[in-house]
């Protein structure tokens, strides 16, 4: 079965009760049961994962070769800084799509830059939770799968 990589960056362990004003009272817990019934409506399987060191996060997506078929990366503050990060999607070479919770573009100008958005498939922010689902069907379309049927 297609697979994909939900991977989380720094703090977003917190969610739920970190600044509920930006980012909801959902929690990270709330985002993987999203992510996985929505996989399990498109027939990919969901791997899901959170790391709060840059170091962790580059392994991961290095892992991710040959065996995910994609992997949706919401990098936390590490969007706006880590050059690591984004060669480690250059040279992994799996197709990535970048998500946030809040708009990053419509906040602090420091937020507006973004180190992934270069090399990833397309950016999805602003639409809290919802956002990891809409880059799942992102992928269900990018992959070719139809709805509720894995990859022929
Ligand atoms: C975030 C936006 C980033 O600017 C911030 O540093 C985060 C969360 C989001 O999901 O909105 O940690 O990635």
């Amino acid at each position: 079965m297609t697979s994909l990589l939900i991977l989380n960056g720094p703090n977003l362990n917190l969610l739920g009760t970190r600044q509920p004003e930006v980012y909801g009272r959902t929690t990270l817990e709330d985002v993987r049961r999203l992510c996985e019934a929505e996989g399990a409506r498109l027939g990919m399987a969901i791997a899901f994962a959170q790391s709060n060191h840059e170091g962790v996060l580059i392994d991961a997506i290095h892992g991710a070769r040959g065996v995910h078929a994609g992997i949706v990366l919401n990098a936390g503050a590490y969007t706006h800084t880590s050059v690591a990060l984004m060669d480690a999607i250059s040279s992994a070479a799996v197709p990535l799509i970048e998500v946030h919770l809040s708009n990053i573009h419509a906040r602090e100008a420091f937020r507006h830059k973004s180190y992934i958005a270069p090399v990833a498939l397309g950016q999805i922010c602003g639409f809290g939770a919802v956002g990891y689902a809409l880059a799942i069907q992102a992928f269900a379309a990018h992959l070719g799968l139809q709805s509720g049927e894995p990859a022929a």
